[in-house]
């Protein structure tokens, strides 16, 4: 897909990737960005872009924002909450959701879908894993969320006429990220940099990556790859510790906490301890990841410490 000039819909666009990529895509696109604001911030919606405050999980919303004139659609609207108490609002806000954005875009005849899956998709399968390893089997309702999403897409994809394209993201990083590790460090060292409570036993293990790649990763995946479904890992080649990401960021700024072990292998019910995914499949379609996981979590330290 060229996507230069073209009126492109951007749900969750207010939203860390989503404003971010509205930003990018600003620039040589008429952008549109819907969101509800429940973890978005409309301050960070680009000013070249149009801005609906609405739910997405509404179809009157949809009917509204979602017309004939767009071109397509980068879906990346969701509720991150890992909360295994409330499977069904799980499976309203997303899963829901996304069926009325694809019955929608059949309805009006939009034809090119980008999705925002994730790598909790594949459960604890072995690393690095591959987009065809089977079977996946998610443990959260997040992630069993995000497999029925990317069954919904393919059904469209191989029977209406969508291009989909998939991204199982690994964790990504950067200015604007909330409700994460690497924020939530920031802010407990800021309250007390003598000590720091880390979830879990330290030694989780997963792939992080900066959003600028991210960006440029997907970016260069809907421009190159023009099956009916495509699916994609984005991800950095290698791994960080929990551990070392509360070094990281303690050397970041320039404290020397005691760590505190809540205990267990993970951090909550429904986490995936460890996880990289194999890039060889990106790297094939000509994007090679350049930073490290290390790279990317330092990186973004930095810039959420200087208020990025
Ligand atoms: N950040 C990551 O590391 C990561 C990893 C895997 C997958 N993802 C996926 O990428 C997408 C973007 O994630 P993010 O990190 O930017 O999260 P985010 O919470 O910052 O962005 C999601 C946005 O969607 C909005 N939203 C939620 N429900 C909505 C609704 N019903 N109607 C309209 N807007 C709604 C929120 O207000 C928010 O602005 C999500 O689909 C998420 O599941 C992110």
């Amino acid at each position: 897909m060229n996507l230069t000039g073209s009126r492109v819909l951007v749900t969750g666009g207010a939203g860390f990737v989503g404003s971010h990529l509205a930003d990018r895509l600003a620039a040589d696109n008429d952008v549109l960005v819907v969101d509800d604001c429940s973890n978005g911030d409309a301050g960070w919606v680009p000013d070249g872009a149009e801005f609906v405050e609405g739910d997405c999980t509404d179809p009157d919303l949809l009917a509204e924002v979602l017309t004939a004139d767009v071109d397509a659609v980068f879906h990346f609207a969701a509720s991150k909450a890992v909360d295994t108490d409330r499977p069904r609002a799980q499976f309203e806000d997303n899963t829901a959701m996304t069926y009325n954005v694809l019955e929608r875009m059949a309805e009006v005849g939009v034809d090119e879908l980008a999705f925002t899956s994730s790598s909790t998709v594949y459960g604890e399968a072995p690393r690095p894993t591959p987009e065809d390893y089977a079977p996946l089997e998610p443990i959260s309702p997040y992630a069993a969320g995000k497999v029925a999403e990317e069954s919904l897409l393919s059904t469209y994809a191989h029977s209406h006429g969508l291009r989909a394209h998939v991204f199982r993201f690994a964790n990504i990083v950067g200015p604007r990220l909330r409700g994460a590790v690497i924020p939530d460090f920031i802010e407990k060292l800021r309250e007390d940099p003598t000590e720091l409570t880390i979830l879990g036993d330290g030694r989780q293990e997963k792939s992080y990556m900066h959003i600028e790649a991210c960006l440029d990763a997907m970016c260069h995946v809907v421009a190159h790859a023009d099956r009916d479904l495509n699916v994609y890992n984005l991800g950095t080649r290698t791994t960080t510790s929990v551990d070392r990401i509360a070094d990281i960021v303690s050397e970041e700024m320039g404290v020397d906490p005691e760590y505190e072990h809540t205990g267990g292998d993970r951090g909550w019910t429904g986490d995936v301890p460890r996880m990289r995914l194999s890039v060889e499949k990106l790297a094939g379609l000509g994007w090679e990841p350049t930073d490290s996981s290390d790279d990317a979590v330092r990186q973004a330290t930095r810039e959420l410490l200087a208020g990025l």
